[in-house]
């Protein structure tokens, strides 16, 4: 049995005031629930203060990218000893903004994993096809390619340290959520890639993520299918109230 795992990706949001109110808010909120893994990621400059907050609680700390050196020469880049300095356990790799706009690829994604492994931060490691992609029947192409070379050379072991985040492109902060069937048929196809890299003892043992539009309102339905671990949310997590209620209605999954 999987623990479904929540994780409130904040982007470029929130000064720091605003981030350790929000942490705040969102402690109080979920401090009784036990049966899910909380995480937020705040922006760089707002781990520290968030920390603070949410440190010895229930709440777990995430950051939104990972440097593979650990020190240099290497303006505007941050760290993993610099992410474990501040209390960071997780960090999202790939994610679908890095892949567009910054020109993340598979290569620099399987770097940052070895790196966040190295430091024992746990990887969210994000795949996700554009709607072209999808449109042109290549959704599982791209996501095959994605998984094989995002995860080339990492153990069994490592790979079960990571979480994965199914987030189509199309449904990221357009409101256009996949179809529980939708999304169920790609993390089934994900655990597959994963079995045949690996063993379909270990895939089963690996969290798969859910991201795009992912609301109060349609969490239950998408948590019930059965290779789906948890969400990676964007917009609602902005809010304590939304990111609150999307974790207690993963509480009244049964899977
Ligand atoms: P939204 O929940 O705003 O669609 O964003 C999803 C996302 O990109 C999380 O990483």
């Amino acid at each position: 049995m999987r623990k479904l795992i929540i994780a409130g990706n904040w982007k470029l949001n929130k000064t720091s005031a605003e981030a350790a109110n929000l942490a705040t808010e969102l402690k109080r909120e979920v401090s009784d629930v036990m049966d899910v893994d909380v995480v937020i990621c705040p922006v760089f400059t707002a781990l520290s203060v968030v920390q603070d907050v949410v440190m010895e609680s229930n709440v777990k700390l995430g950051a939104q990218n990972i440097y593979w050196e650990d020190a240099g020469a290497f303006t505007g880049e941050v760290s993993g000893p610099l992410l474990k300095d501040l209390g960071v356990e997780y960090v999202i790799i790939g994610h679908s903004e890095r892949r567009q706009f910054f020109g993340e690829t598979n290569a620099t994604v399987n770097k940052r994993i070895r790196a966040a492994l190295n430091h024992n931060l746990t990887p969210i490691v994000c795949v996700g096809e554009l709607l072209e992609e999808r449109e042109a029947g290549k959704a599982f192409d791209v996501i095959q390619t994605q998984c094989t070379e995002s995860l080339a050379g990492f153990s069994s072991e490592e790979v079960q340290k990571m979480i994965i985040a199914y987030e189509p492109v199309w449904a990221i902060g357009t409101g256009k959520t996949a179809s529980p069937e939708q999304a169920q048929e790609v993390h089934k196809f994900i655990r597959d890639q994963i079995m045949k890299l690996h063993s379909e003892d270990m895939a089963q043992t690996v969290r798969i993520q859910y991201g795009g539009s992912v609301k109060p309102e349609n969490t239950a339905e998408l948590m019930s299918q059965p290779d789906i671990d948890g969400a990676l949310v964007g917009g609602a997590s902005l809010k304590s109230e939304a990111f609150a209620a999307i974790i207690k209605n993963c509480c009244t999954v049964n899977k």
